[in-house]
């Protein structure tokens, strides 16, 4: 009955058109946190009144990578990250920490001697530790759950550790250790390893493997982050729900990290602009199969709801999302559930419809 009540509303109010007061957090509170990705200059505009309205939790999308808060040597660059926190906080809003350890955004200074020279595994391990620890002693307290280290896996289906300077410096070590050090830094902090493609058999196998190889000794690790870039041809649902299954097999928590469901077929890789690129209108039948599979996506998070403890959408709506330029450079994508004029797609009432 209530079912049908709040299916009967959000068609009513869809219908009419009114000005809706509550937001997908409001629909989603008994099942789990909203997140979105935000940027400072975003939130200091009607976006940030979109931000508060729809979610209750947020991920800085750059301020808190390493690259842009730890410039240099010495140096760190708070202003953003501080000015994300700050909306936060005073919306009490949820914050998710992104991201302490990554090969990418990171700055090249870290890996470089005072010759310009490679730095040795005592010096990297050590501006790492150093880094972890000032970043999240500053944020403790305010940012609940960190990403601790993002993609390490490789994407080669027979290589495990992706060759990162990371890893050529260090080995598979600087891994466990980013996790002991973010847990010394904040006990409290819930700590993630956060990847992409885990809709795929292979690489979900080298993420479970990676995880598995963590808690066998003894590493603090509380969940895995699954990035959800996803597509309007994938996942299947039988791909997404062995995905689901068999990362909820590991006992630990599930934040879907990073969603977005671009209105193109998947590619992995970035690549030169071709004719048929300028193709971008968001077309009748697109519409209609990203609602396909946002809608199979949240039936399946609402089914792992036991397991999954947060929903993070990548970006705030398809004014501007990364994909705009991913894998093809000013290729307009509309990934998002809010339209260029933040107003909410057909999508939007398609996912709060359960
Ligand atoms: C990865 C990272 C994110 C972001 C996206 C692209 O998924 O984890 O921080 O950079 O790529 O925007």
């Amino acid at each position: 009955m209530k079912k049908l009540i709040l299916t009967a509303c959000v068609a009513a109010v869809a219908a009419t058109g009114f000005a809706q007061q509550k937001g997908l957090k409001d629909y989603y509170k008994a099942y789990f946190p909203i997140g979105v990705a935000v940027s400072p200059r975003a939130l200091a505009t009607e976006q940030g009144d979109l931000v508060k309205k729809e979610f209750n939790s947020m991920t800085p999308e750059n301020a808190m990578k390493m690259g842009p808060i730890h410039p240099r040597e010495g140096e760190f660059n708070w202003r953003d990250a501080d000015s994300v926190a700050a909306f936060a906080k005073r919306n009490s809003m949820k914050l998710r920490g992104h991201t302490l350890v990554w090969h990418t955004q990171a700055p090249a200074w870290i890996f470089k001697d005072s010759a310009g020279g490679q730095v040795s595994k005592e010096v990297l391990l050590q501006r790492m530790k150093h880094h972890i620890t000032t970043v999240v002693n500053r944020y403790k307290g305010t940012v609940y759950a960190w990403d601790v280290v993002n993609e390490a896996i490789s994407d080669k289906p027979d290589e495990y550790l992706r060759p990162s300077l990371w890893y050529q410096i260090c080995g598979e070590e600087y891994i466990a250790k980013a996790f002991q050090w973010a847990h010394e830094a904040d006990p409290k902090a819930l700590l993630f390893y956060n990847d992409y493609d885990e809709i795929n058999p292979v690489k979900r196998a080298k993420i479970i493997r990676l995880v598995n190889s963590l808690k066998a000794a003894g590493i603090p690790i509380h969940g895995v982050g699954l990035q959800a870039h996803w597509a309007i041809n994938e996942p299947t649902r039988p791909q997404l729900e062995s995905t689901l299954k068999d990362f909820a097999a590991l006992g630990l928590q599930m934040h879907i990290t990073e969603l977005d469901i671009s209105v193109y077929p998947k590619e992995h890789s970035a690549r030169e602009r071709r004719p048929s690129d300028s193709d971008t209108a968001f077309t009748p039948q697109k519409e209609q199969q990203q609602i396909d599979v946002y809608k199979m996506s949240f039936e399946l998070f609402r089914k792992y709801r036991k397991n999954i403890s947060s929903v993070t959408f990548w970006n705030i709506s398809d004014r501007f999302t990364w994909l705009d330029n991913f894998p093809v450079r000013g290729r307009k994508d509309h990934p998002l559930l809010f339209d260029r004029n933040l107003q909410p797609k057909k999508v939007y009432w398609e996912v709060l419809k359960f």
